[in-house]
């Protein structure tokens, strides 16, 4: 395994973390329902070959995942790890909140301290939440008595805002969507190099995109990974790209197999930083085209159309019915709207009032589009 600095910290994370988003299930609809056997032998395993870093969330799971890994973990795991998990901003709702979540995350990971403590998912709106319920003095308690170690957060939004949350607090580390696709989304490149440049660690999520730059690849992108001078899978392609940024501390992946741990472990164990050559890093420029020419509808997920007066979750319906289309996983955008989108958020619901196509930069016909997306999204 190799192991990268984690910013200015002295400690050093495996460049390959396991991330508790996907475990797999005993029941395939219901995120409750993990397959306790299968993940404790992964994470047995992976902690067993050298991962050091595992990744939690308040809401993974509909909110079960950090209870399991409590009990897996406890078994001469837990000091073996750096424990990771996350405050879910946008589910509080007063000062008082913070400190209700927390001490219920300790309970359910049968620990008293966290190592890595995140905001969860910061965008606009729970960026004004943050300040609103005085997230940032509730930040300094937990790190001066000790119940943490480092503060992070993870963000989804837009490079402005990822520049300003980082100038805002003393922050360890952060949390990024990366990977080949989506290298100028996001916090993107331009966030990864802003966030080592100001000495945060930056940790990455989503190097397959969810699974969708591994699996059901399409033929094109294949025969382009296929002209590489390095025999690959399609995952180890893409994961290849991520560390080979130096300025990445570590990849977080949701393996939801044992093969699949054992395979990205594999890979994990050679040193990828700066090793990518020009050529080679065209092949990457063209699936990156292969996968945007299949875009379905040209959907920046700037956020603008919001918030919609009925409450439609434009954006996301948006990103599900593209990456249908992007990514032949017609059936994974279907399972995220029935799992993700609560039907009051759906795409019917929209009366069509026109708000939001006045304000979109993309000048999208989000209505007849959203019409479309549903009829895709409910259909078998
Ligand atoms: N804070 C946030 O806002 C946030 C958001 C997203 C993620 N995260 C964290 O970041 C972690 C990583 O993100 P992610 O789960 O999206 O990671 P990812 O690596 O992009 O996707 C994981 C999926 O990739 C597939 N996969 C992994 N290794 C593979 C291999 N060797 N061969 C074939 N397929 C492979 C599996 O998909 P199949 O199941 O289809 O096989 C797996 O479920 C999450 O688990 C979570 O802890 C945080």
């Amino acid at each position: 395994m190799i192991y990268n600095k984690f910013g200015q910290t002295g400690i050093e994370l495996s460049q390959l973390g396991i991330g508790a988003m996907r475990f797999p299930l005993t029941e395939e609809y219901d995120p409750t329902k993990i397959d306790e056997v299968k993940v404790t032998e992964m994470l047995h395993y992976a902690i067993d070959n050298g991962v050091n870093i595992v990744d939690n969330a308040y809401v993974y799971h509909g909110q079960t995942s950090e209870i399991f890994p409590g009990k897996a973990l406890k078994v001469g795991y837990r000091q073996k790890i750096h424990l990771a998990t996350k405050l879910p901003v946008w589910l509080v709702k007063s000062k008082d909140d913070p400190v209700k979540y927390f001490e219920e995350q300790l309970r359910r990971l049968q620990t008293d301290f966290i190592d890595m403590y995140l905001l969860h998912g910061l965008n606009k709106n729970s960026w004004k939440s943050v300040q609103e319920h005085d997230i940032m003095p509730f930040l300094d308690w937990v790190l001066e008595t000790g119940k943490i170690r480092y503060a992070g957060f993870s963000f989804h939004d837009e490079p402005p805002l990822f520049e300003e949350i980082v100038d805002a607090y003393p922050w360890t580390f952060c949390l990024i969507q990366l990977n080949y696709v989506d290298d100028q989304d996001q916090a993107g490149l331009e966030g990864l190099e802003y966030a080592h440049k100001k000495g945060l660690a930056v940790m990455v999520m989503e190097p397959l995109r969810g699974g969708k730059l591994a699996n059901h690849v399409p033929a094109e992108v294949l025969e382009t990974i296929q002209r590489s001078q390095w025999k690959q899978t399609p995952a180890q392609f893409a994961l290849r790209w991520v560390w080979n940024r130096p300025e990445v501390s570590c990849v977080l992946s949701g393996m939801s197999t044992l093969d699949q741990v054992k395979e990205n472990i594999g890979f994990a164990c050679v040193d990828h930083k700066n090793t990518i050559p020009g050529k080679e890093l065209e092949l990457y420029a063209r699936a990156k085209e292969i996968y945007r020419s299949r875009t379905k509808v040209n959907c920046t997920h700037c956020g603008y159309c919001l918030p919609c007066a009925q409450k439609v979750a434009i954006p996301y319906i948006l990103e599900l019915y593209n990456d249908a289309y992007m990514f032949d996983a017609a059936r994974d955008s279907r399972w995220s709207y029935r799992v993700f989108v609560k039907p009051e958020n759906r795409a019917d619901q929209c009366t069509e009032c026109g708000e939001c196509e006045d304000k979109c930069p993309q000048q999208i016909p989000i209505a007849d589009t959203l019409r479309a997306a549903h009829d895709m999204l409910t259909s078998e």
